[in-house]
């Protein structure tokens, strides 16, 4: 069974959840499978990564996690993710739309085509839009439910990112306070988490950094350095139930990043 644990029951948060997480074979979104099946959930790993997936569920409890690929772009795949979770478990309680790509290093529009925007626009909107409405189609009867989106801090700043990733990552903002008002009469809840730079490989390759380099680029509160796991702690907090008040949310995991001009220092 790999190396998995299991927190004792009295401090499991997510005790009889089942959770479907987009993009959980890499990254952030397989930091917050390790940490939701150590707090009791049942985990559908979701992505279109068939080698790098499985092994995730090996390394963690086989009994309660399970693997489905999926290309989030394709309503058809996201679908059949979510009826899987139904069939499996019984239902959904936490949907985690965290599947996304950056796209390339063009920061000037004209280098930009049609077909670039649209393909970050394609996996990073309209996946967690497509993920949503499905995951809302189980919920809506329970009358319960989490929906988070992996959104960024680019959601919320401009020019540190391509721009079809900043539009993308706006939208989702909007695409979270839109459902979490249509879906709050159900019951259901919808936030948004948005970190800043995480030294994953989507942000290693973009940034052409190593771990280090890109954990510590431009960071404001030192001494710390965001990590996956960080991202997961408040994905725990979105998705159990001490946040059971919390929806429309944009929960940024920035050290102040979104609220400071880098240009100006103050004397230290
Ligand atoms: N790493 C960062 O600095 C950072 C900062 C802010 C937000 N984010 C966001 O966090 C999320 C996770 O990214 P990460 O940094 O862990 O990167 P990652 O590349 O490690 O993980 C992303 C995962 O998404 C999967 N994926 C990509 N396209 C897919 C598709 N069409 N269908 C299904 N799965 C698909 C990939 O296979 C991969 O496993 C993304 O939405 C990203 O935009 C990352």
């Amino acid at each position: 069974m790999g190396s998995f644990s299991v927190l004792p029951p009295e401090a499991r948060r997510l005790e009889g959840k089942v959770a479907l997480i987009t993009g959980a074979a890499s990254g952030i979104g397989a930091s917050i499978a390790r940490l939701f099946s150590k707090h009791g959930a049942k985990v559908v790993i979701v992505d279109m990564q068939d080698e790098l997936g499985p092994s995730i569920c090996k390394e963690l409890n086989p009994q309660s996690t399970t693997f489905v690929h999926c290309d989030v772009t394709k309503e058809i795949d996201v679908e059949n993710a979510v009826n899987h979770a139904v069939s499996m478990y019984g239902k959904l309680d936490i949907m985690y739309n965290n599947a996304g790509i950056i796209g390339e290093a063009k920061f000037n529009i004209l280098e930009n085509t049609q077909a670039d925007f649209e393909q970050v626009v394609k996996v990073n909107l309209v996946g967690a839009f497509l993920g949503t409405k499905h995951a809302a189609r189980v919920m809506i009867p329970t009358r319960k439910g989490s929906i988070i989106n992996t959104a960024s801090a680019s959601s919320t700043t401009a020019g540190s990112a391509p721009l079809a990733y900043t539009s993308s990552k706006h939208a989702m903002h909007g695409l979270t306070k839109n459902t979490a008002v249509e879906l709050g009469h159900f019951g259901i809840r919808v936030n948004c988490v948005s970190p800043y730079i995480v030294a994953t490989p989507l942000a290693m390759k973009f940034f052409k950094m190593d771990a280090d380099e890109a954990s510590y680029v431009y960071s404001n509160l030192k001494g710390e350095v965001l990590k996956p796991e960080d991202v997961a702690e408040t994905a725990l907090f979105l998705a159990s139930d001490d946040s059971k008040y919390v929806s429309g949310h944009n929960l940024l995991i920035d050290e102040g990043f979104s609220i400071h001009n880098a240009g100006f220092c103050f004397p230290q």
